[in-house]
Protein backbone atom coordinates (compact mmCIF):
# COMPACT_ATOMS: atom_id res chain seq x y z
CA UNK A 1 0.00 0.00 0.00
CA UNK A 2 1.15 3.73 -1.09
CA UNK A 3 2.82 5.91 2.12
CA UNK A 4 -0.53 8.80 1.75
CA UNK A 5 1.02 11.61 1.45
CA UNK A 6 -1.05 14.74 2.43
CA UNK A 7 1.50 16.96 0.88
CA UNK A 8 -0.64 20.48 1.74
CA UNK A 9 0.62 20.03 5.48
CA UNK A 10 3.59 20.75 4.59
CA UNK A 11 2.04 23.86 4.00
CA UNK A 12 -0.20 23.75 6.97
CA UNK A 13 1.64 21.77 9.34
CA UNK A 14 4.80 23.96 9.47
CA UNK A 15 2.18 27.22 10.16
CA UNK A 16 0.52 25.66 12.97
CA UNK A 17 4.46 24.51 14.28
CA UNK A 18 6.04 27.61 13.77
CA UNK A 19 3.13 29.86 14.86
CA UNK A 20 2.92 28.18 18.29
CA UNK A 21 6.71 28.08 18.01
CA UNK A 22 7.51 31.40 16.80
CA UNK A 23 10.07 30.78 14.08
CA UNK A 24 10.08 30.73 10.89
CA UNK A 25 11.47 28.58 7.48
CA UNK A 26 13.61 29.82 5.22
CA UNK A 27 11.55 31.46 2.70
CA UNK A 28 8.66 32.03 4.82
CA UNK A 29 9.45 34.98 6.40
CA UNK A 30 6.57 36.84 8.38
CA UNK A 31 3.82 35.64 9.85
CA UNK A 32 1.88 38.93 10.46
CA UNK A 33 -1.55 38.89 9.21
CA UNK A 34 -2.33 42.37 7.60
CA UNK A 35 -5.65 43.40 7.24
CA UNK A 36 -7.02 44.33 4.09
CA UNK A 37 -6.96 48.05 3.27
CA UNK A 38 -10.74 49.15 1.91
CA UNK A 39 -10.00 52.72 0.04
CA UNK A 40 -12.88 54.94 -0.11
CA UNK A 41 -13.13 56.73 -3.34
CA UNK A 42 -12.58 60.51 -2.78
CA UNK A 43 -15.67 62.13 -4.52
CA UNK A 44 -14.46 64.25 -7.35
CA UNK A 45 -16.03 67.36 -8.87
CA UNK A 46 -16.20 68.75 -12.23
CA UNK A 47 -17.69 66.70 -14.82
CA UNK A 48 -19.42 63.61 -14.77
CA UNK A 49 -16.80 61.43 -16.45
CA UNK A 50 -14.97 62.16 -13.84
CA UNK A 51 -17.49 61.63 -11.03
CA UNK A 52 -17.24 58.05 -12.15
CA UNK A 53 -14.69 56.19 -10.33
CA UNK A 54 -14.31 52.56 -10.66
CA UNK A 55 -14.52 50.25 -7.56
CA UNK A 56 -11.35 49.79 -5.39
CA UNK A 57 -12.56 46.38 -5.37
CA UNK A 58 -14.08 44.14 -7.85
CA UNK A 59 -16.88 42.58 -5.10
CA UNK A 60 -14.92 39.28 -3.95
CA UNK A 61 -16.92 37.99 -1.02
CA UNK A 62 -14.18 36.60 1.13
CA UNK A 63 -11.65 39.84 -0.11
CA UNK A 64 -13.77 42.92 -1.11
CA UNK A 65 -10.63 44.77 -1.88
CA UNK A 66 -9.11 42.36 -4.53
CA UNK A 67 -9.38 43.23 -7.91
CA UNK A 68 -11.48 46.43 -9.25
CA UNK A 69 -14.50 47.36 -11.28
CA UNK A 70 -14.69 49.51 -14.30
CA UNK A 71 -12.99 48.18 -16.54
CA UNK A 72 -11.69 44.88 -18.29
CA UNK A 73 -7.95 43.92 -19.22
CA UNK A 74 -7.29 41.91 -22.51
CA UNK A 75 -3.74 41.73 -22.40
CA UNK A 76 -0.50 42.74 -19.85
CA UNK A 77 3.13 43.06 -21.19
CA UNK A 78 5.68 43.08 -18.76
CA UNK A 79 9.02 44.78 -19.48
CA UNK A 80 11.25 44.26 -16.48
CA UNK A 81 14.85 44.98 -16.69
CA UNK A 82 16.64 43.02 -14.02
CA UNK A 83 19.89 45.02 -13.30
CA UNK A 84 20.78 43.21 -9.90
CA UNK A 85 19.31 39.36 -9.46
CA UNK A 86 21.07 39.19 -5.67
CA UNK A 87 18.32 42.27 -4.78
CA UNK A 88 15.59 41.80 -7.62
CA UNK A 89 16.65 45.51 -8.27
CA UNK A 90 14.50 46.40 -11.62
CA UNK A 91 13.35 48.42 -14.05
CA UNK A 92 9.50 47.63 -15.00
CA UNK A 93 7.28 49.18 -17.51
CA UNK A 94 3.92 47.07 -17.49
CA UNK A 95 1.46 47.98 -20.58
CA UNK A 96 -2.35 46.65 -19.94
CA UNK A 97 -4.61 46.74 -22.59
CA UNK A 98 -8.16 47.17 -21.17
CA UNK A 99 -11.69 48.39 -22.17
CA UNK A 100 -13.90 50.34 -19.51
CA UNK A 101 -17.31 48.73 -18.59
CA UNK A 102 -18.37 52.31 -17.29
CA UNK A 103 -17.42 55.63 -17.63
CA UNK A 104 -14.29 56.34 -15.91
CA UNK A 105 -13.15 59.15 -14.58
CA UNK A 106 -10.57 57.71 -12.12
CA UNK A 107 -9.95 53.67 -11.71
CA UNK A 108 -7.69 51.35 -9.53
CA UNK A 109 -5.16 48.67 -10.20
CA UNK A 110 -3.35 46.73 -7.64
CA UNK A 111 -0.29 47.72 -6.93
CA UNK A 112 2.31 46.75 -4.05
CA UNK A 113 5.69 48.91 -3.33
CA UNK A 114 8.33 50.67 -6.32
CA UNK A 115 8.86 54.07 -7.64
CA UNK A 116 5.99 54.60 -9.77
CA UNK A 117 8.64 56.90 -12.54
CA UNK A 118 5.40 57.65 -14.56
CA UNK A 119 1.82 56.71 -15.77
CA UNK A 120 0.28 57.34 -19.55
CA UNK A 121 -3.00 56.45 -20.20
CA UNK A 122 -3.88 56.54 -24.18
CA UNK A 123 -0.37 58.23 -24.59
CA UNK A 124 -1.44 61.01 -22.46
CA UNK A 125 0.82 61.48 -18.75
CA UNK A 126 -1.82 60.42 -15.84
CA UNK A 127 -2.03 61.45 -12.70
CA UNK A 128 -1.94 58.98 -9.61
CA UNK A 129 -2.01 58.15 -6.01
CA UNK A 130 -1.35 55.03 -4.42
CA UNK A 131 -3.01 53.72 -0.59
CA UNK A 132 -1.72 50.59 0.51
CA UNK A 133 -2.44 48.43 -2.59
CA UNK A 134 -4.67 50.65 -4.43
CA UNK A 135 -3.02 52.72 -7.36
CA UNK A 136 -6.12 55.14 -8.32
CA UNK A 137 -5.06 56.12 -11.89
CA UNK A 138 -7.02 59.70 -13.02
CA UNK A 139 -6.69 59.91 -17.05
CA UNK A 140 -7.33 62.87 -18.85
CA UNK A 141 -9.76 63.17 -20.54
CA UNK A 142 -11.68 60.42 -18.76
CA UNK A 143 -12.95 57.34 -20.26
CA UNK A 144 -16.09 56.54 -21.87
CA UNK A 145 -18.04 53.01 -21.23
CA UNK A 146 -17.07 50.43 -23.71
CA UNK A 147 -13.70 52.31 -24.96
CA UNK A 148 -10.68 50.69 -25.50
CA UNK A 149 -7.81 52.31 -24.00
CA UNK A 150 -3.51 51.30 -23.21
CA UNK A 151 -2.18 51.99 -19.60
CA UNK A 152 1.58 52.33 -19.07
CA UNK A 153 3.34 52.07 -16.00
CA UNK A 154 6.80 52.70 -15.01
CA UNK A 155 8.61 51.71 -12.23
CA UNK A 156 11.80 50.85 -10.07
CA UNK A 157 12.64 49.31 -7.35
CA UNK A 158 13.13 45.86 -6.04
CA UNK A 159 9.57 44.14 -4.99
CA UNK A 160 8.74 44.30 -1.57
CA UNK A 161 7.57 41.71 0.36
CA UNK A 162 3.72 40.57 -0.15
CA UNK A 163 2.53 38.87 2.94
CA UNK A 164 -1.01 37.95 2.00
CA UNK A 165 -4.18 37.78 4.48
CA UNK A 166 -5.24 34.53 3.08
CA UNK A 167 -1.94 32.39 4.15
CA UNK A 168 1.12 32.31 6.82
CA UNK A 169 3.87 32.20 3.78
CA UNK A 170 5.12 34.75 1.26
CA UNK A 171 3.37 35.23 -2.10
CA UNK A 172 4.32 37.15 -4.83
CA UNK A 173 8.31 37.51 -6.06
CA UNK A 174 10.40 36.22 -3.67
CA UNK A 175 14.46 36.88 -4.27
CA UNK A 176 16.55 34.03 -2.88
CA UNK A 177 19.70 33.12 -2.43
CA UNK A 178 20.52 32.12 -6.77
CA UNK A 179 17.74 33.95 -7.48
CA UNK A 180 13.87 34.74 -7.54
CA UNK A 181 10.59 32.93 -8.53
CA UNK A 182 7.18 34.33 -8.55
CA UNK A 183 4.02 31.92 -6.56
CA UNK A 184 0.91 34.86 -6.47
CA UNK A 185 -2.05 32.82 -4.72
CA UNK A 186 -4.63 33.94 -4.06
CA UNK A 187 -3.15 38.16 -3.97
CA UNK A 188 0.88 38.34 -4.61
CA UNK A 189 1.07 39.34 -8.45
CA UNK A 190 0.62 42.99 -7.14
CA UNK A 191 4.43 42.57 -5.90
CA UNK A 192 5.68 43.01 -9.21
CA UNK A 193 3.16 44.15 -11.26
CA UNK A 194 0.17 46.74 -11.66
CA UNK A 195 -2.89 44.59 -12.04
CA UNK A 196 -6.74 43.86 -11.33
CA UNK A 197 -5.82 41.24 -9.14
CA UNK A 198 -8.76 38.85 -9.48
CA UNK A 199 -9.50 35.57 -11.03
CA UNK A 200 -12.57 36.92 -12.33
CA UNK A 201 -10.29 39.35 -14.97
CA UNK A 202 -8.32 36.83 -16.83
CA UNK A 203 -6.20 38.29 -19.96
CA UNK A 204 -3.57 37.23 -21.55
CA UNK A 205 0.01 37.69 -20.93
CA UNK A 206 3.91 38.90 -22.51
CA UNK A 207 6.43 38.89 -20.26
CA UNK A 208 9.53 40.43 -21.67
CA UNK A 209 12.57 39.87 -19.20
CA UNK A 210 15.60 40.87 -19.36
CA UNK A 211 18.88 39.79 -17.17
CA UNK A 212 22.13 39.74 -16.65
CA UNK A 213 24.65 37.08 -18.16
CA UNK A 214 24.76 34.08 -16.66
CA UNK A 215 21.20 34.21 -15.58
CA UNK A 216 18.11 32.71 -17.38
CA UNK A 217 14.67 33.20 -17.15
CA UNK A 218 11.40 30.82 -16.93
CA UNK A 219 7.62 32.50 -17.57
CA UNK A 220 4.33 31.32 -18.70
CA UNK A 221 3.53 30.41 -21.99
CA UNK A 222 6.01 29.36 -24.80
CA UNK A 223 9.17 31.05 -25.10
CA UNK A 224 8.95 32.77 -28.37
CA UNK A 225 12.42 35.01 -28.24
CA UNK A 226 15.86 35.08 -26.64
CA UNK A 227 17.98 37.89 -27.49
CA UNK A 228 21.66 37.86 -26.83
CA UNK A 229 22.24 41.25 -25.87
CA UNK A 230 25.96 41.16 -25.09
CA UNK A 231 26.23 41.52 -21.22
CA UNK A 232 22.15 40.59 -20.68
CA UNK A 233 20.13 38.55 -22.29
CA UNK A 234 16.35 39.31 -22.95
CA UNK A 235 13.89 36.35 -23.26
CA UNK A 236 10.20 36.46 -24.26
CA UNK A 237 7.41 34.58 -23.22
CA UNK A 238 3.90 34.42 -24.72
CA UNK A 239 0.85 33.51 -22.49
CA UNK A 240 -2.04 33.26 -25.43
CA UNK A 241 -4.54 32.03 -23.30
CA UNK A 242 -6.66 33.80 -20.72
CA UNK A 243 -5.07 33.56 -17.36
CA UNK A 244 -5.48 34.73 -13.65
CA UNK A 245 -3.27 36.95 -12.58
CA UNK A 246 -1.86 34.73 -9.55
CA UNK A 247 -1.15 32.12 -12.06
CA UNK A 248 1.54 34.95 -13.40
CA UNK A 249 5.13 33.68 -12.94
CA UNK A 250 8.54 34.73 -13.83
CA UNK A 251 11.62 32.78 -12.56
CA UNK A 252 14.90 33.28 -12.36
CA UNK A 253 17.89 31.34 -12.05
CA UNK A 254 20.61 28.81 -14.36
CA UNK A 255 17.94 25.80 -15.49
CA UNK A 256 18.36 22.77 -17.16
CA UNK A 257 16.00 22.14 -19.24
CA UNK A 258 13.87 18.88 -20.48
CA UNK A 259 11.71 18.87 -23.16
CA UNK A 260 9.30 16.09 -24.94
CA UNK A 261 5.97 15.11 -25.72
CA UNK A 262 3.05 13.35 -24.31
CA UNK A 263 1.26 10.56 -26.38
CA UNK A 264 -1.49 12.94 -26.77
CA UNK A 265 0.36 15.69 -28.50
CA UNK A 266 1.58 17.95 -25.17
CA UNK A 267 4.88 19.73 -25.12
CA UNK A 268 6.58 19.21 -22.12
CA UNK A 269 9.13 21.43 -20.90
CA UNK A 270 10.49 21.08 -17.33
CA UNK A 271 13.20 23.49 -16.42
CA UNK A 272 15.18 22.30 -12.79
CA UNK A 273 17.67 24.74 -11.21
CA UNK A 274 21.34 23.78 -12.38
CA UNK A 275 22.31 21.75 -9.16
CA UNK A 276 19.73 19.46 -8.13
CA UNK A 277 20.16 16.17 -7.76
CA UNK A 278 19.42 14.23 -10.72
CA UNK A 279 16.91 11.86 -9.30
CA UNK A 280 14.76 14.85 -8.82
CA UNK A 281 13.69 14.23 -11.83
CA UNK A 282 12.14 11.23 -11.64
CA UNK A 283 8.86 12.26 -10.23
CA UNK A 284 8.34 14.10 -13.43
CA UNK A 285 8.86 11.03 -15.48
CA UNK A 286 5.27 10.29 -15.67
CA UNK A 287 3.76 13.70 -16.40
CA UNK A 288 3.30 12.56 -19.68
CA UNK A 289 1.18 9.72 -19.24
CA UNK A 290 -0.73 11.80 -16.25
CA UNK A 291 -2.15 14.31 -18.96
CA UNK A 292 -3.03 11.50 -21.43
CA UNK A 293 -5.33 10.23 -18.30
CA UNK A 294 -6.60 13.19 -17.20
CA UNK A 295 -7.23 14.72 -20.81
CA UNK A 296 -9.19 11.44 -21.02
CA UNK A 297 -11.24 11.82 -18.37
CA UNK A 298 -11.22 15.58 -17.77
CA UNK A 299 -11.48 16.87 -21.19
CA UNK A 300 -8.66 17.77 -23.65
CA UNK A 301 -5.32 19.69 -21.92
CA UNK A 302 -6.82 23.32 -22.11
CA UNK A 303 -3.72 24.99 -22.72
CA UNK A 304 -0.77 24.97 -25.52
CA UNK A 305 2.31 23.45 -23.31
CA UNK A 306 3.06 22.17 -20.02
CA UNK A 307 6.12 21.36 -17.78
CA UNK A 308 7.64 21.63 -13.94
CA UNK A 309 10.12 23.91 -12.28
CA UNK A 310 11.31 23.08 -9.67
CA UNK A 311 13.41 25.59 -8.10
CA UNK A 312 16.66 24.97 -5.52
CA UNK A 313 15.02 26.56 -2.49
CA UNK A 314 12.31 25.44 0.70
CA UNK A 315 9.21 26.80 0.44
CA UNK A 316 6.98 24.01 1.24
CA UNK A 317 4.51 24.43 -1.25
CA UNK A 318 3.94 23.65 -5.00
CA UNK A 319 1.79 26.12 -6.76
CA UNK A 320 -0.40 25.33 -10.25
CA UNK A 321 1.16 28.29 -12.05
CA UNK A 322 -0.44 28.41 -15.91
CA UNK A 323 1.22 26.08 -18.35
CA UNK A 324 4.61 25.64 -15.89
CA UNK A 325 3.72 24.36 -12.42
CA UNK A 326 6.18 25.11 -9.45
CA UNK A 327 7.63 23.05 -6.96
CA UNK A 328 9.66 23.78 -4.03
CA UNK A 329 13.06 21.66 -3.27
CA UNK A 330 11.44 20.30 -0.60
CA UNK A 331 8.30 19.13 -2.51
CA UNK A 332 10.48 16.30 -3.72
CA UNK A 333 10.74 13.46 -1.69
CA UNK A 334 12.96 10.71 -3.95
CA UNK A 335 12.58 8.21 -0.97
CA UNK A 336 8.77 8.63 -1.86
CA UNK A 337 8.30 8.38 -5.14
CA UNK A 338 4.49 7.59 -5.39
CA UNK A 339 3.85 10.48 -2.69
CA UNK A 340 5.70 13.19 -4.88
CA UNK A 341 4.35 12.07 -7.83
CA UNK A 342 0.74 12.58 -6.43
CA UNK A 343 1.62 15.89 -5.89
CA UNK A 344 2.89 16.06 -9.84
CA UNK A 345 -0.83 15.04 -10.50
CA UNK A 346 -2.28 17.76 -7.96
CA UNK A 347 -0.42 20.56 -9.89
CA UNK A 348 -1.23 19.39 -13.30
CA UNK A 349 -4.95 18.64 -12.15
CA UNK A 350 -5.15 22.20 -11.29
CA UNK A 351 -4.73 23.11 -15.01
CA UNK A 352 -7.96 21.95 -15.56
CA UNK A 353 -9.75 22.92 -12.20
CA UNK A 354 -8.26 26.48 -11.11
CA UNK A 355 -6.30 28.08 -14.06
CA UNK A 356 -8.64 26.95 -17.08
CA UNK A 357 -11.93 26.63 -15.36
CA UNK A 358 -11.03 29.39 -12.85
CA UNK A 359 -13.20 30.42 -9.12
CA UNK A 360 -15.19 33.43 -9.38
CA UNK A 361 -15.03 33.91 -5.75
CA UNK A 362 -12.32 33.36 -3.20
CA UNK A 363 -14.66 31.70 -1.11
CA UNK A 364 -15.24 29.06 -3.64
CA UNK A 365 -11.78 27.58 -3.39
CA UNK A 366 -12.65 24.49 -2.91
CA UNK A 367 -13.39 23.84 -7.02
CA UNK A 368 -9.45 24.48 -7.49
CA UNK A 369 -8.13 22.24 -4.28
CA UNK A 370 -10.44 19.63 -3.47
CA UNK A 371 -10.92 18.88 -7.33
CA UNK A 372 -6.90 18.73 -7.65
CA UNK A 373 -6.90 16.59 -4.42
CA UNK A 374 -8.72 14.07 -5.82
CA UNK A 375 -7.00 14.18 -8.90
CA UNK A 376 -4.75 12.67 -6.65
CA UNK A 377 -6.84 9.41 -5.80
CA UNK A 378 -8.06 9.20 -9.24
CA UNK A 379 -4.54 8.54 -10.63
CA UNK A 380 -4.02 6.35 -7.89
CA UNK A 381 -6.86 4.54 -8.84
CA UNK A 382 -5.30 4.48 -12.46
CA UNK A 383 -2.50 3.37 -11.88
CA UNK A 384 -2.69 0.82 -8.62
CA UNK A 385 -6.47 -0.25 -9.13
CA UNK A 386 -9.59 0.58 -7.05
CA UNK A 387 -8.53 -1.08 -3.74
CA UNK A 388 -5.49 1.47 -3.92
CA UNK A 389 -8.08 4.27 -4.25
CA UNK A 390 -10.88 2.85 -1.36
CA UNK A 391 -7.99 2.79 0.86
CA UNK A 392 -7.22 6.37 0.08
CA UNK A 393 -10.20 7.58 0.96
CA UNK A 394 -10.23 5.47 3.97
CA UNK A 395 -6.53 7.75 5.11
CA UNK A 396 -8.20 10.81 4.01
CA UNK A 397 -11.07 10.14 6.02
CA UNK A 398 -9.39 9.49 9.25
CA UNK A 399 -7.53 12.31 8.51
CA UNK A 400 -10.05 14.78 8.84
CA UNK A 401 -11.72 13.34 11.24
CA UNK A 402 -8.86 13.66 13.14
CA UNK A 403 -7.40 17.07 12.49
CA UNK A 404 -11.45 18.28 12.00
CA UNK A 405 -10.54 21.16 14.64
CA UNK A 406 -8.06 22.70 12.12
CA UNK A 407 -10.42 22.64 9.34
CA UNK A 408 -13.24 24.34 8.08
CA UNK A 409 -16.07 22.84 5.89
CA UNK A 410 -15.23 23.17 2.34
CA UNK A 411 -17.82 25.16 1.16
CA UNK A 412 -16.65 27.93 4.42
CA UNK A 413 -13.39 28.75 4.04
CA UNK A 414 -12.03 31.61 7.13
CA UNK A 415 -10.42 34.71 4.69
CA UNK A 416 -7.32 34.27 6.92
CA UNK A 417 -6.94 30.58 6.36
CA UNK A 418 -7.87 30.38 2.60
CA UNK A 419 -5.84 27.24 2.03
CA UNK A 420 -6.33 25.10 5.42
CA UNK A 421 -6.73 21.33 4.76
CA UNK A 422 -10.65 21.19 4.68
CA UNK A 423 -10.56 22.63 1.14
CA UNK A 424 -8.51 19.76 -0.04
CA UNK A 425 -9.27 16.71 1.76
CA UNK A 426 -12.70 17.31 3.19
CA UNK A 427 -13.62 18.41 -0.19
CA UNK A 428 -11.73 15.87 -1.94
CA UNK A 429 -13.70 13.16 0.16
CA UNK A 430 -17.13 15.09 -0.61
CA UNK A 431 -16.25 14.24 -4.47
CA UNK A 432 -15.69 10.51 -4.02
CA UNK A 433 -19.11 10.71 -1.90
CA UNK A 434 -21.15 12.27 -5.29
CA UNK A 435 -19.59 9.91 -7.16
CA UNK A 436 -20.57 7.57 -5.11
CA UNK A 437 -24.25 8.92 -5.12
CA UNK A 438 -24.45 9.64 -9.01
CA UNK A 439 -22.59 6.42 -10.25
CA UNK A 440 -19.35 6.24 -12.15
CA UNK A 441 -21.32 7.33 -15.27
CA UNK A 442 -22.70 10.24 -14.37
CA UNK A 443 -19.71 11.60 -12.00
CA UNK A 444 -17.07 11.45 -14.63
CA UNK A 445 -19.62 13.26 -17.39
CA UNK A 446 -20.42 15.67 -14.69
CA UNK A 447 -16.25 16.70 -14.29
CA UNK A 448 -16.43 16.90 -18.48
CA UNK A 449 -19.40 18.79 -18.95
CA UNK A 450 -18.09 20.85 -16.33
CA UNK A 451 -14.49 21.76 -17.65
CA UNK A 452 -15.94 22.21 -21.13
CA UNK A 453 -18.49 24.56 -19.96
CA UNK A 454 -16.58 26.84 -18.27
CA UNK A 455 -12.98 26.83 -19.98
CA UNK A 456 -11.41 29.76 -19.68
CA UNK A 457 -13.79 31.15 -17.65
CA UNK A 458 -14.87 31.20 -14.32
CA UNK A 459 -17.33 29.29 -11.80
CA UNK A 460 -19.07 29.14 -8.95
CA UNK A 461 -20.27 26.21 -6.50
CA UNK A 462 -23.62 27.11 -7.46
CA UNK A 463 -22.91 26.33 -11.21
CA UNK A 464 -20.72 23.07 -10.63
CA UNK A 465 -23.97 21.90 -8.50
CA UNK A 466 -26.05 22.81 -11.44
CA UNK A 467 -24.24 20.75 -13.70
CA UNK A 468 -23.83 17.75 -11.52
CA UNK A 469 -27.95 18.27 -11.50
CA UNK A 470 -28.67 18.43 -14.43
CA UNK A 471 -26.27 15.47 -15.94
CA UNK A 472 -27.10 13.06 -13.21
CA UNK A 473 -30.98 14.19 -12.86
CA UNK A 474 -30.79 14.15 -9.03
CA UNK A 475 -31.44 17.23 -7.28
CA UNK A 476 -28.35 17.51 -5.27
CA UNK A 477 -28.90 20.62 -2.63
CA UNK A 478 -29.35 18.46 0.90
CA UNK A 479 -26.37 16.23 -0.26
CA UNK A 480 -24.03 19.22 -1.35
CA UNK A 481 -25.19 21.04 1.83
CA UNK A 482 -23.93 18.58 3.87
CA UNK A 483 -20.83 17.80 2.25
CA UNK A 484 -19.90 21.15 2.06
CA UNK A 485 -21.23 23.15 4.81
CA UNK A 486 -22.19 20.99 7.37
CA UNK A 487 -19.98 21.54 10.20
CA UNK A 488 -20.22 17.39 11.05
CA UNK A 489 -18.07 15.40 8.68
CA UNK A 490 -21.23 13.82 6.25
CA UNK A 491 -20.38 9.97 6.53
CA UNK A 492 -19.84 7.51 3.33
CA UNK A 493 -21.71 4.43 3.97
CA UNK A 494 -20.51 2.59 1.07
CA UNK A 495 -17.22 2.42 2.75
CA UNK A 496 -18.53 2.16 5.88
CA UNK A 497 -16.99 5.71 7.06
CA UNK A 498 -19.01 7.73 9.55
CA UNK A 499 -17.69 10.04 12.34
CA UNK A 500 -18.12 8.24 16.22
N1 LIG B 1 -2.60 26.13 -4.79
C1 LIG B 1 -1.47 25.54 -4.11
C2 LIG B 1 -1.71 24.03 -4.19
O1 LIG B 1 -1.43 23.40 -5.13
C3 LIG B 1 -1.28 26.01 -2.69
C4 LIG B 1 -0.91 27.46 -2.55
C5 LIG B 1 -1.75 28.50 -2.33
C6 LIG B 1 0.38 28.04 -2.67
N2 LIG B 1 -1.07 29.69 -2.28
C7 LIG B 1 0.23 29.42 -2.48
C8 LIG B 1 1.64 27.51 -2.89
C9 LIG B 1 1.32 30.29 -2.57
C10 LIG B 1 2.71 28.37 -2.97
C11 LIG B 1 2.56 29.75 -2.80
O2 LIG B 1 -2.33 23.45 -3.36
ZN1 LIG C 1 -3.77 22.65 -4.99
Amino acid sequence: MPRLKFYQLSIFIPIILMLSAGCSGKATSTFTVVPPTIVVPEPSPTSDLQANSGAPGIGDSLYPNFGNGGYDVQHYTLDLTVINVATSDLDGSTTIQARATQDLGSFNLDFIGFEITNITVNGHSADFRRSGQELTITPSPGLAENESFTVEIQYQGSPEESDSVALSIQTGWVTFEGGSFVLSEPDGAASFFPVNDHPLDKATYTFRVTVPDPFEVAANGVLTETIDNGKTATFVFEAREQMASYLATVNIDEFDLETSQSENGVLIRNYYSTGLPEDFRKPFERQGEMLVYFSDIFGAYPFEVYGALVIDTEFGAALETQTMSIFGRDMIDTNDLEGTQQVVAHELAHQWFGDSVSLADWRDIWLNESFATYAQGLWTEHTQGRDALDNWIEEVYGFVLENREHMSPPGEPRADELFNPGVYYWGALGLHALRLEVGDEAFFQILKTYHDKYKGSNATTADFIAVAEEVSGQELSAFFESWLYSKDLAPIPALGLEAK
